[in-house]
């Protein structure tokens, strides 16, 4: 195989490498060529001239084959936007989703005009949800909690990238286990758990790449939350608010468990932009 020597020609090589591979996007080329030749990608379509080394060349041509493979881009290049920062992501780590975005907007609304809250997020992963809301709550005290060390490097990683590292306290242990035991109160519960049932995991395409403990939420999707809801009321204070990630179509089953857990709370369900079950609220009587 010859590789491309130049930008544009490159593009074109990697389309036609990608045009049949399942969930292959239309930017994934010129993303995959941006992230090897450290420029930003507007520059490809302005310089198709641009050369290449062939260090580069093959670089490139090596990542085109994995994402050929499946492998998301994210892990080709190591990044993920989220919210309004770029994360750091690596295989040990879900990839960040748009519709996790949305929990964040909704406990950012909530803890507006509300002073010192503690905050944990439970089954952090990158940290893409407790470092967002460390940067937009100065004066919070947050708690990330993961069951994957591997992860939590990562979350560290990407809580010392944001210079917010030493207001972060991660744990590594199961659900609010290891905030119970130091007897920590909370404010807010986020927690973005595995909520895929597992006989889906089958045929889906991200069980092949990302984590399963990020993914298999047992067999109808809700064994973590339902354990999390368990917990929850010891930790959880009077007046606060728990917002847990679900799947399209599992609001009324989580609901009706939250119900059963916190009686006096209002509980609803948030859809996503797609309109799907996407957020169980459950705010605690003051
Ligand atoms: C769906 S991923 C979410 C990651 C990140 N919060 C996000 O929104 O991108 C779920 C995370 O929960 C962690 N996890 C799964 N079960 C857990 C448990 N019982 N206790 C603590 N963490 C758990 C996984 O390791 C994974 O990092």
């Amino acid at each position: 195989m010859t590789l491309p020597q130049a930008a544009g020609e490159a593009l074109a090589w990697a389309r036609a490498q990608l045009r049949n591979s399942p969930g292959a996007e239309p930017l994934d080329a010129a993303i995959l060529l941006a992230h090897v030749l450290a420029v930003p990608r507007v520059e490809l379509l302005a310089h198709p001239e641009r050369p290449l080394s062939a260090e580069q060349a093959a670089r490139f041509a090596g990542l085109v084959a994995r994402r050929a493979a499946g492998v998301p881009v994210a892990y080709l290049t190591g990044t993920r936007a989220f919210y309004d920062r770029e994360l750091l992501v690596s295989p040990a780590v879900l990839i960040p989703r748009p519709e996790t975005e949305l929990l964040v907007e909704a406990a950012l609304a909530w803890a507006q005009g509300r002073a010192g809250l503690r905050v944990a997020d439970v089954g952090t992963g990158s940290g893409a949800i407790a470092v967002t809301l460390a940067a937009h709550l100065p004066d919070a005290q947050i708690h990330a909690v993961d069951c994957s060390p591997e992860a939590l490097a990562v979350a560290r990683q990407n809580a010392d990238r944001a210079g917010i590292a030493e207001r972060i306290v991660f744990y590594e242990g199961d659900l609010l286990g290891p905030l119970l035991d130091a007897g920590v109160m909370l404010d807010l519960i986020a927690a973005n758990l595995p909520y895929i049932p597992t006989d889906d995991l089958a045929v889906l395409e991200v069980a092949r790449h990302e984590p399963r403990p990020a993914l298999d939420g047992g067999p109808d999707g809700l064994d973590a939350i339902r354990r999390l809801l368990a917990q929850a009321p010891r930790a959880l204070a009077a007046g606060g608010l728990a917002l847990l990630e679900i799947g399209a179509g599992q609001g009324e089953r989580a609901a009706a468990l939250a119900a059963r857990v916190f009686p006096d709370a209002a509980i609803a369900v948030l859809p996503d932009y797609a309109g799907h079950d996407r957020v169980l609220r459950i705010e605690r009587s003051g």
